[in-house]
């Protein structure tokens, strides 16, 4: 049954992302922890001007909530909702740079905690709420926002038309919806595909194809307003980022290759090179 098998994705997700939350183990191939990424408060790919520029990677991703913000048309006398809203940084970051006021859902109890301890420590608690619930069934009446932000939480919902028809119907006539998401720009090669199907699997994740948003958008009764394919300055960085870790464990164990990373359970050193794997940033507006 739909409701059943949604429900229980959204629990999984909720799973992986307490343990993540918590930083807890994942084991490298000599046991070592699993380091924090970087991301800093905004878990997202980064956004970089161009390929070598020199910032990291926390840096980035909040550049790439500022993309997102800049685009809500926001202020003081707005209430946003940000869907999946992980530990709550770009929940935070939108209150801080528009006053808007704003509230966060994610699936993660864990990451509700940090959320709200983050709102607490910078002072903002009164403008930002974190709820755990499912955005394929939000607990929301019609119209309530006048815009949302879904930054990198879509692919982890099955049901993707399900979720922008919620956002549609949570949305003020004239609100605006921006988020971004992982699409295929081509086939995935052979050769690569073990290491896409790895990150598919170990971050309960799925793609889409560009071409499928005007119409899911048509179905929600969205008006498409901007697509764009942030790839070049978004995947291939961020994965090299990701890769760090694993890059200084493998400089010292000459002997080991990609098929070790994958063995390990460990993706990212293996989607450096794929270029089909694509990013997209997508606007619309509710009539
Ligand atoms: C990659 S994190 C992004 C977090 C946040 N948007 C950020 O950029 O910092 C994905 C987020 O989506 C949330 N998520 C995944 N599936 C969800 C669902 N069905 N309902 C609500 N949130 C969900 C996760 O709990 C997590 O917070």
């Amino acid at each position: 049954m739909p409701e059943k098998s949604s429900t229980s994705n959204a629990e999984a997700v909720g799973r992986l992302y307490d343990r993540f939350a918590a930083e807890s183990r994942d084991l490298w191939p000599d046991e070592a922890e699993v380091p924090n990424f970087g991301f800093g408060e905004h878990l997202h790919f980064g956004y970089w001007e161009t390929p070598d520029e020199d910032a990291p990677l926390d840096v980035a991703a909040m550049r790439l909530t500022d993309m997102v913000i800049d685009r809500l048309r926001v202020d003081e006398a707005h209430h946003v909702l940000d869907v999946g809203c992980g530990i709550g940084g770009p929940a935070l970051r939108t209150a801080r740079r528009t006053g808007a006021r704003v509230t966060g859902i994610t699936v993660s109890e864990s990451q509700i905690e940090q959320a709200k301890a983050l709102a607490q420590d910078a002072d903002l608690a009164g403008r930002l709420d974190f709820r755990l619930a499912d955005a394929l069934n939000m607990p929301f009446r019609d119209g309530s926002f006048d815009a949302v932000f879904a930054l990198e939480s879509m692919m982890h919902m099955p049901d993707r038309p399900q979720v922008l028809g919620e956002i549609a119907r949570v949305l003020r006539p004239g609100g605006r919806v921006v988020l971004t998401d992982f699409f295929e720009r081509a086939p995935i090669p052979e050769v690569h595909r073990p290491f896409v199907d790895l990150l598919r699997e170990s971050s309960l994740l799925s793609t889409v194809r560009v071409e499928d948003y005007p119409s899911m958008l048509r179905g929600s009764g969205m008006l498409f307003e901007e697509i764009v394919d942030i790839s070049p300055h978004t995947t291939r960085r961020t994965f090299i980022e990701m890769s760090r870790p694993w890059t200084e464990w493998a400089a010292a164990h000459p002997e080991v290759g990609l098929g070790t990373a994958l063995a390990a359970g460990i993706p990212a050193p293996g989607l450096i090179d794929v270029e089909e794997l694509g990013y997209l940033l997508l606007v619309a507006q509710r009539p």
